[in-house]
């Protein structure tokens, strides 16, 4: 796979947020796109420039042509059944978040992975957000000290999406609000769990207000998770997507022995930072801005060329592009892997088994390569 060019299909239309990526890179081309509506198949075809016989209404239609890895876009309910037919068909996948909508689906499709030997990468795009990745930097250098406590929360009211435009009831009433607890909890445990390396989420537990709206859906207003890691150490995730208030949906904060980080709260603030020093002593130490720290981002970011920052996220949108790529081409790992998707999606599925039994310990099954039979279940 080395120099050969890739040929890449994408279905759903969020995948469109990867086509900025895919054309900064050489020899990388979309060819194929798919979409069940007709009318968002054929306005994309056109903007993409995608020959008519390489737009496809079907999936499965798609992968019976040449390309090389598809990415997958639908709604969540889709990504499994579609990952495992076009790793069967020899593709590679890119998945958007979460990786599947139930336990089994995670089994399914980590055995399918190592079945057909191809790569699979979850599209977990807000751990490429610069600030996070600048935060991951600091950790590594060991500026934080221990890291012993990260909090992520992705608070996005969604009112309006449980509906298509067209009136119809959207697959967000059922796969994301119809069910209880923390439905979509990657985008807060990505950025956090890569300050953590090597550690992984061991048990969780799950607790909710219960429903303060009058949406006629399941879900909580607000759930928090307490996710204890194998080293003891501690992430809380809170996930709130009916309550009226404006968007966060990167709040993130680091504590260590050393130092701490805070992410913007909005309303003027911005990411801060505070480490211990001479000056800055423990019981009255105050915040300096994040981006003092610039010179320690990731040597990619900072050298990012403009086509590749035009990306979007400060080049972010083309570095998760870029890494899907170079797994392809080298077989390395890729950045989140399927075990650490299935790992960070059921917190959110066990989250409901929690939360529905007053915030129950469950324990997370280890997704490890080849794991047992008598691995793969849910422990009350
Ligand atoms: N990473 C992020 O920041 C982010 C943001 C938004 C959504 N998402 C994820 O992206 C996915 C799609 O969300 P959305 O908001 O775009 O949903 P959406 O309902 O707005 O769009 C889904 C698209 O997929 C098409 N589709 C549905 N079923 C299909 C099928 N079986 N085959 C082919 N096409 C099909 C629909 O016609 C539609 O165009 C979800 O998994 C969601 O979790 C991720």
């Amino acid at each position: 796979m080395e120099n050969k060019k890739i040929k890449v299909g994408i279905a759903g239309a969020r995948g469109l947020s990867t086509v900025m990526g895919f054309n900064a890179m050489e020899n990388v081309e979309i060819t194929a796109l798919c979409d069940l509506d007709e009318s968002v198949l054929n306005r994309e075809g056109d903007n993409l420039n995608i020959a008519k016989q390489h737009r496809y209404r079907i999936f499965d239609d798609m992968l019976e042509s040449d390309i090389d890895a598809v990415v997958i876009a639908t709604p969540m309910q889709c990504h499994v059944p579609q990952a495992i037919a076009a790793l069967e068909a020899g593709k590679h996948v890119m998945s958007e978040v979460t990786a599947g909508v139930t336990m089994d689906e995670l089994w399914w499709l980590c055995e399918s992975v190592e079945k057909y030997g191809k790569t699979y990468m979850m599209a977990e795009n807000y751990m490429y957000m610069p600030n996070v990745q600048l935060v991951k930097e600091l950790v590594k250098k060991g500026m934080f000290g221990e890291c012993y406590y990260a909090e992520g929360a992705y608070l996005h009211n969604i009112n309006c999406l449980f509906t298509y435009p067209n009136g119809k009831t959207s697959w967000r009433s059922f796969w994301q609000c119809g069910k209880r607890g923390a439905f979509y909890p990657t985008h807060s445990l990505g950025p956090v769990m890569q300050w953590f390396p090597g550690d992984h989420i061991a048990e969780i537990s799950t607790f909710s207000p219960g429903v303060y709206n009058d949406l006629g859906l399941k879900q909580d207003s607000g759930t928090t998770t307490m996710c204890r890691l194998e080293s003891g150490k501690l992430v809380q995730l809170r996930v709130d997507c009916t309550s009226p208030r404006p968007h966060n949906m990167t709040h993130y904060h680091l504590q260590g022995t050393q130092g701490a980080f805070q992410s913007a709260q909005g309303f003027g603030d911005r990411d801060k930072i505070s480490f211990l020093s001479d000056t800055n002593v423990s019981w009255e130490m105050t915040w300096q801005a994040l981006s003092d720290y610039n010179e320690y981002l990731p040597e990619r970011y900072r050298n990012a060329t403009a086509e590749q920052a035009g990306a979007g996220h400060g080049g972010g949108d083309f570095f998760i592009v870029s890494d899907f790529i170079e797994a392809i081409r080298t077989g390395c790992k890729p950045a989140v892997d399927v075990y650490d998707a299935c790992e960070w999606t059921a917190v959110g599925l066990l989250s409901e088994l929690s939360v529905v039994n007053n915030g129950r310990t469950m324990t997370v099954p280890k997704f490890r390569k080849g794991a047992k039979l008598e691995d793969k279940i849910v422990k009350l």
